[in-house]
């Protein structure tokens, strides 16, 4: 504020001077005042006038300016506290949505998802898995895409496949094998499971999906690993 104040009384000073220049040249005969208008007499041409008026002008320009830049600075209010910013619009929010949004919010039980595993279909995993498809090869030996291949997947150590050297630090620090448990976690939200971790997958939320795609996993091996009790 202090600085505003500043330049406002350099902006009064400034316009100060151009009147002040304006009455001297008046003295000096140059120039004579008709009702309101100004005549030029004697030989001075109209660029005098035309300093003075632009100088007149822009203080003007300056001192309204600095009242607008105090009232940005100070957050754009005229002093009294009804002046807060307020949305252009509100986005509707129907109570469906927001009843989703809290659902989705609802932390992920491993236990709704268990009883479903000795009903779950393989080949609807196979189906769900095609998302994955961008970045995980499944066949024996398969190469790494941007994800590791997922080959013998289920029961295996996390973040323990040779043929992939860029685990990060957060999967590679999860300790253990994948149990059902763990990946059905890990699979329904990737960050939220092991924050930190590079897969750029939002998550499988359906829960039927999920069972799918953990038996789907399993089958990925020579030697399948037992469905939990
Ligand atoms: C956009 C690419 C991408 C998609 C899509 C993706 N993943 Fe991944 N996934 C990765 C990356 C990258 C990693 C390694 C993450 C790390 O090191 O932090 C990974 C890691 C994994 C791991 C751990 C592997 C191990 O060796 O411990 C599993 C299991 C996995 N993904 C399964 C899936 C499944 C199932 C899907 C689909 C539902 C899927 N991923 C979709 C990129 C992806």
């Amino acid at each position: 504020m202090t600085s505003v104040s500043i330049s406002s009384l350099r902006a009064y000073a400034f316009a100060a001077t151009a009147v002040r220049q304006y009455r001297s040249a008046m003295l000096n005969g140059n120039y004579v005042a008709v009702g309101s208008s100004l005549e030029v007499i004697g030989g001075m041409d109209s660029w005098f006038f035309n300093k003075i008026a632009g100088a007149v002008l822009s203080a003007l320009l300056v001192a309204f300016g600095a009242g607008t830049l105090s009232q940005i600075i100070s957050g754009g209010g005229h002093g009294d506290a009804d002046h807060k910013p307020k949305p252009g619009y509100v986005l509707p929010v129907t109570a469906g949505e927001a009843a989703t949004t809290a659902a989705a919010l609802v932390a992920f039980k491993f236990s709704d998802v268990a009883p479903m595993l000795k009903t779950a279909s393989a080949d609807n995993g196979r189906a769900a898995f095609a998302p994955c498809r961008a970045c995980h090869t499944v066949d024996k030996d398969g190469k790494a895409l941007v994800g590791p291949n997922l080959y013998g997947i289920m029961g295996r150590e996390v973040a323990s496949n040779a043929g992939f050297p860029r685990y990060s630090t957060a999967l590679k620090g999860a300790k253990g094998t994948w149990s059902f448990e763990k990946m059905a976690a890990y699979l329904n939200d990737p960050r939220e499971a092991i924050p930190g971790n590079q897969m750029a997958f939002a998550g499988v939320k359906n829960n039927a999906d999920l069972a799918d795609l953990l038996v789907y996993l399993r089958t990925l091996s020579d030697a399948p690993v037992a469905l939990p009790n």
